[in-house]
């Protein structure tokens, strides 16, 4: 199974959201990965489910998923906000539930795929309990807030240790989706270490080509 790649469009250029959006899908993009913060979990504001909305119709014909992340406190109160925009992927951060479980329940009652995810330094035990409740983890590889930072090299060993433990509890159908500082020289070792989904900013949006090229070179980083 080829690896999937989520664009972030945290790094694109939202004076022209819609045809970064296309271009990305064009060119095989099977993920749109959103980036919501509010200022309060994380040091940087960015948007809310109308952005969700505005671009769904573009996701949709090409077949692709909106994945939606939320570093923002209490994500239990948007849910239906962000169901209602169109998100099929929603991932929360375990440091924002204080009722992780239920919060996931929600999302799933919800007819959406409930992910969750943690910060680097926030022990991965954290996530024990809930892993078998779950349809996608995320690995933060950067500290969330902002795109452009360095992949921090011990995530690739988070990476591995999640892998074990989905295989150990016979959770492999759970997707592994990771998250900061990915570009075609790291993206090999990531996916070795058992990521299945890699979530692109920078190098998709800000890297040497076009979005076309970008897409091409994380690929081919993979192989
Ligand atoms: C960071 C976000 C990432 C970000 C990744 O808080 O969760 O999705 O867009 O950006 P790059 O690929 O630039 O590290
Ligand atoms: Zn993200």
């Amino acid at each position: 199974m080829p690896v999937k790649i989520a664009a972030s469009i945290l790094s694109a250029d939202f004076a022209r959201l819609g045809s970064q959006v296309q271009e990305a899908l064009e060119a095989g993009a099977d993920y749109i990965h959103v980036d919501v913060m509010d200022g309060h979990f994380v040091p940087n504001m960015t948007v809310g489910p109308f952005i969700v909305a505005a671009i769904k119709p573009i996701v949709q014909a090409a077949g692709a998923l909106l994945d939606v992340h939320l570093m923002i406190e209490k994500p239990e109160r948007l849910i239906p906000e962000f169901v209602q925009a169109g998100a099929e992927n929603i991932t929360v951060h375990v440091e924002t539930c204080a009722h992780l479980h239920r919060t996931v329940q929600h999302i799933k009652e919800s007819g959406v795929r409930a992910g969750v995810t943690l910060n680097p330094a926030t022990p991965l035990i954290a996530l024990e309990e809930i892993l078998p409740y779950v349809d996608l983890l995320l690995v933060m590889s950067v500290n969330p807030g902002f795109g452009g930072q360095t992949y921090i090299p011990t995530s690739t060993a988070r990476i591995a240790r999640l892998r074990r433990m989905l295989d150990d509890m016979r959770l492999s159908h759970v997707e592994l989706e990771v998250d900061g500082g990915i570009h075609p020289d790291n993206a090999a070792e990531i996916v070795r270490a058992g990521a299945t989904v890699l979530v692109c900013g920078t190098s998709i949006f800000n890297g040497d080509g076009s979005i076309r090229e970008n897409i091409a070179a994380l690929r081919a980083g993979t192989l």
